[in-house]
């Protein structure tokens, strides 16, 4: 019989052997031609399935409302900074993202841990918000720099909207909601953030598409692929803006000493 030689790879999301590409298993041209989106490729190569079209359309918007958010977040700022050292487009590019973490724009899996956790045992928002408070741990996916109860984060709001017109179930949404309720009621800052609303988002179109083992989504949400959505989506705002520095001509940035504090 055929003796198979043993290899150092094992590889299951993409295959270019053939006439053409395939995303798990679906010819490049299939894609094309049925018209899908960048929704249905991060199906495809992330999940490893085709997803219904409200998931992938879901998935398009989170990439589309995540793009940016202007030049002074943590992400915009170090891209523009390292462009105007002169530095080339993945330097700019990855500068930016390496600010993606815990506090910024990367809180989106622990979101969607802590949130499930929570709401799989049961526990009420105020035994959930204080019970992190105990441990010393901020809730991931409650909180924003400027966005407050009378000012509500409009990404938040559309990706709401999508789900409860769209998913069949929203009920860890629902459950995000009734901790911000809690929250806000202790200081006005404690918004449910973008990172929450995707992550807990996520948590009701893997449970609600019926496409999802138990396990599988137990293994999406232990690895962590929801940081992904961010980091992918930034990567637009953040190339956009190596462009602009670039296009501006803009020199060297120096911080100026006024704005820092010098102090033994
Ligand atoms: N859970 C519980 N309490 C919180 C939280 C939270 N998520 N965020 C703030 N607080 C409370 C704490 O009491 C905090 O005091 P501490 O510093 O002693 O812990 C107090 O509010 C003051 O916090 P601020 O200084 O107003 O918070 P700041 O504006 O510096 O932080 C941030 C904003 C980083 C988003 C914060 O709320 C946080 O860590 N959130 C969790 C991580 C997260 O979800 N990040 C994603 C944000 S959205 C995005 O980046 C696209
Ligand atoms: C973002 O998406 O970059 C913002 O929510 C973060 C910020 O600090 O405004």
């Amino acid at each position: 019989g055929k003796v198979r030689a043993p290899t150092h790879v094992i590889s299951t999301i993409s295959d270019d052997r053939g006439e053409e590409p395939c995303y798990a298993g679906v010819p490049m041209s299939s894609i094309v031609e049925q018209g899908l989106g960048v929704g249905d490729v991060i199906s495809l190569l992330w999940f490893k399935r085709s997803l219904p079209r409200y998931c992938t359309k879901f998935i398009e918007i989170c990439v589309m409302l995540c793009a940016d958010h202007g030049p002074c977040v943590s992400g915009a700022h170090n891209t523009i900074v390292t462009a105007r050292a002169g530095k080339d487009l993945v330097s700019c590019l990855v500068s930016g993202l390496l600010t993606i973490g815990p506090r910024f724009g990367g809180a989106v899996d622990d979101a969607a841990r802590y949130f499930k956790d929570a709401y799989d045992r049961g526990l009420t928002p105020y035994e959930f918000v204080e019970s992190m408070k105990k441990k010393g741990i901020r809730v991931p996916g409650i909180g924003h720099r400027i966005k407050r109860g009378d000012n509500r984060d409009k990404r938040v709001e559309l990706l709401q909207l999508f789900a409860r017109t769209n998913f069949p179930s929203v009920k860890y949404m629902e459950y995000a909601v009734q901790v911000e309720t809690y929250t806000l009621s202790k200081a006005n800052n404690l918004v449910l953030n973008v990172d929450g609303a995707i992550g807990t988002l996520f948590l009701d179109l893997l449970a609600g598409s019926g496409m999802f083992t138990k396990q599988e989504i137990d293994e999406i949400v232990e690895i962590g692929y929801l940081n992904g959505l961010f980091v992918l989506a930034r990567s637009i705002g953040l190339i956009g803006h190596t462009f602009d520095q670039k296009r501006l001509k803009q020199p060297l940035y120096r911080h100026p000493w006024e704005d820092v504090l010098y102090t033994k």
